[in-house]
């Protein structure tokens, strides 16, 4: 301990004796701990000087803002909402039906902490609920609400000569990745579903069309589920053989040939599911304020939530459901889905501890049973689970991160550009490795106009993501009311050749993954961790650079044909245009380049290792086919499009209007009832 203050606050004429200590840890981090000695001061205001230039970034998973100045960000863990943005006619919707509309600041994965670009880290230690304010132009406002009867908790300064050097310091602190399994590179990850037959005939069809698969991930494996909100899984973690018969020899005849085969689960069992009963016998989740089991209601379903803090429970659910039904069953891999639910009052846990104190810890708690079962299997770097919802600590226990649920649009709140925010936020938040859903999730067919995925958009998603360490696509919440990659041939075509650049970036994804791991640095970074010097670098928020050699600037709005990039200046290397060679720039300006639909904008360093790796991958020529636009109209006539299956159109969209209208009804019958 280096020192020991004593403090006043003065509240309505009562005097508060607050002591809090200054102290140096091992990291050579200053750590501030605040010692409450009335023990009734639950909140704290922490001002920081600030300057009007500074820039502020981090907070966790971003969605909108990657400059967090001039915003106040509240921490807590919920859903990310759907379309973020109150003026966007989808958000209004969504906040009309089921509250879930969120703002700039929702996300499922927030942390209090955020890197300056005067050099310095700061970090809150501790659950709370903490609100971070930059709209002061010479003072950062850090607000913790203690909920616990302990004290507000510990706050840790660091700094370092760069950001590079402040994401390190932080990663190390909170815990490093382990590198992803070198399958993962070798190709897509098809998100297939809807039983055997379909899953081989879509695999079938990819693979005669050029699609370089590394796995197919099978989403329904434990049965497929409609609710008011589009198409879920059956949440009860077991082989459901009516959909999937033989799927255990289908997966080890896969994994002969080189192909992965991916699962799904979450925290929660459904009532009338057969783990439920089981866990219900056993006293495994989380209890109401009666002391019966908490029941979540999940539009359509109901839901137990296993209590994590229940060793007991904890242990049944790595040992039956992720080991034996999952890791054992042959999965290499699964989404772990949600944590985001743990509600704050009416429940009661095994530990005894509040929700307060539980709420933001559940994600990582989630992660940790994940990352727990893979180890305890020896399975760690052949084994991935990605997760979505996390908090501070969530990077030492999850394989790799997920964006979440995008519109299938182009909304900078929520469409495409939202997950480039994402991974450039989190990697100034320490967590080095993440990825998205290709084309996006949240789909609306019935709003007008419908909220549904072109095949524009699948397509520059899956060109953004050849630059990224994982190339998932994702059917979305409504499959048959978007275009998928097995829509149409053409469609088919122009995916196949992206995957198959994703395939020959292998060796240096590789290369960028070992180091993120090693080192904390993201694989996605924002231009000024490359280039420290280089002062525009530092309201880019839309480009990143993927390892040290590439720079990508993703198209990410409809209808481009070109697009403008901007260059730092580097004074050991040049820029060469990925799809030219004579396009070659000294940096410190922005370049206009053609962009047409599988020409994203990226630029190389001439002086990289890897520049056969690039070429390779820029010698995969253009499919020149017509765009594929769906006819209007839920059941597109099977064949039209060569390619495509005989039934193409599954059955989801009707159910779930049905779903939405009763709850329209319902909120009319609770609108009449309170006038
Ligand atoms: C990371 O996880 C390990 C294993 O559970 C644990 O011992 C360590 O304390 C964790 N580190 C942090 C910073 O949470
Ligand atoms: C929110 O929506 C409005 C109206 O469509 C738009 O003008 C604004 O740019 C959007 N904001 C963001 C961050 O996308
Ligand atoms: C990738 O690396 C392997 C082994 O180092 C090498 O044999 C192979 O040629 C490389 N592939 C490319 C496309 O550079």
């Amino acid at each position: 301990m280096l020192y020991a203050f004593f403090g006043f606050l003065r509240e309505s004429y009562t005097l508060y004796q607050v002591r809090f200590t200054v102290s140096e840890d091992a990291e050579h981090a200053m750590v501030i701990e605040i010692i409450d000695i009335s023990g009734t001061v639950d909140r704290l205001w922490l001002r920081v000087l600030a300057q009007a230039d500074e820039k502020v970034y981090g907070a966790g998973e971003q969605f909108t803002h990657f400059n967090l100045r001039g915003r106040s960000f509240p921490l807590w863990v919920r859903e990310q909402g759907t379309g973020r943005n109150k003026s966007s006619p989808n958000a209004f919707y969504d906040e009309q039906t089921y509250g879930g509309g969120g703002d700039y600041h929702t996300t499922n994965f927030p942390q209090p902490s955020y890197i300056s670009s005067r050099g310095y880290y700061l970090y809150h230690e501790g659950p709370d609920y903490v609100v971070m304010d930059f709209t002061h132009d010479n003072f950062h406002e850090v607000f913790v609400l203690a909920e616990r009867s302990v004290s507000v908790g510990r706050m840790r300064l660091q700094n370092g000569s760069d950001e590079a050097s402040l994401v390190g310091h932080l990663t190390n602190f909170l815990g490093h990745q382990p590198p992803l399994p070198v399958w993962i590179h070798s190709g897509a990850i098809l998100g297939i579903q809807g039983g055997t037959t379909k899953l081989q005939e879509r695999l079938g069809q990819a693979e005669e069309h050029g699609v370089a698969v590394s796995a197919v991930w099978i989403l329904d494996w434990a049965g497929p589920v409609s609710t008011s909100s589009g198409q879920t899984p059956l949440w009860d973690w077991q082989w459901n053989q009516q959909l999937y018969p033989g799927l255990p020899s289908v997966i080890a005849e896969l994994v002969a040939r080189g192909i992965r085969v991916l699962g799904y689960v979450n925290p929660y069992l459904r009532t009338d599911g057969q783990l439920y009963a089981v866990a219900e016998e056993n006293d495994y989740f989380v209890k109401s304020a009666t002391n019966q089991t908490f029941i979540h209601d999940f539009g359509g379903f109901f839901s137990g939530t296993i209590d994590l803090t229940n060793p007991a429970a904890y242990d049944w659910y790595k040992n039956e459901v992720v080991k034996k039904n999952m890791i054992e069953f042959g999965f290499s891999g699964w989404m772990a889905d949600f944590g985001e639910y743990l509600p704050i009052h009416g429940v009661s846990f095994h530990s005894g501890q509040s929700a307060e104190e539980l709420h933001n810890q559940w994600p990582v708690m989630w992660a940790q049973l994940n990352r727990q079962a893979v180890e305890e299997a020896g399975k760690l770097g052949d084994v991935v689970f990605w997760t979505r919802a996390g908090f501070s600590g969530t990077g030492n226990y999850t394989t790799l991160l997920w964006a979440g649920d995008q519109n299938v649009d182009w909304s900078l709140s929520d469409g495409l550009a939202s997950t480039l925010t994402a991974a450039l936020s989190v990697g100034m938040s320490g967590v080095a490795l993440t990825h998205y859903d290709i084309g996006g999730f949240t789909t609306f067919a019935s709003y007008t106009p419908p909220l549904v995925r072109t095949e524009e958009l699948l397509l520059r998603s899956a060109e953004m993501a050849v630059f990224t360490p994982v190339f998932r696509t994702h059917e979305g919440s409504e499959p048959s009311a978007n275009v998928q990659f097995y829509s149409s041939r053409g469609t088919l075509l122009k995916f196949a050749r992206l995957s198959r650049m994703f395939s020959a970036m292998m060796n240096y994804t590789r290369h960028v993954v070992d180091t993120s791991s090693t080192t904390g640095l993201p694989a996605q970074r924002p231009l000024f961790l490359n280039n420290p010097s280089d002062e525009p670098s530092y309201d880019v928020s839309y480009q990143y650079m993927y390892g040290d050699d590439l720079l990508v600037a993703p198209v990410y709005l409809p209808h481009k044909e070109s697009w403008d990039v901007y260059l730092p200046s580097d004074p050991e290397a040049s820029w060469v245009f990925l799809w030219d060679e004579s396009i070659v720039s000294s940096g410190g300006g922005t370049v206009r380049v053609a962009a047409p639909l599988g020409h994203p904008p990226v630029f190389y360093r001439n002086v990289s290792e890897f520049v056969e790796v690039f070429r390779k991958v820029a010698s995969e020529p253009l499919v020149n086919l017509p765009p594929y636009v769906p006819k209007p109209g839920p059941s597109p006539t099977p064949g039209e499009n060569p390619g495509e299956g005989p039934d193409y159109c599954s059955s989801s969209a009707i159910p779930l209007r049905l779903g939405r209208y009763y709850v329209l009804v319902l909120l009319a019958v609770v609108k009449l009832f309170l006038m």
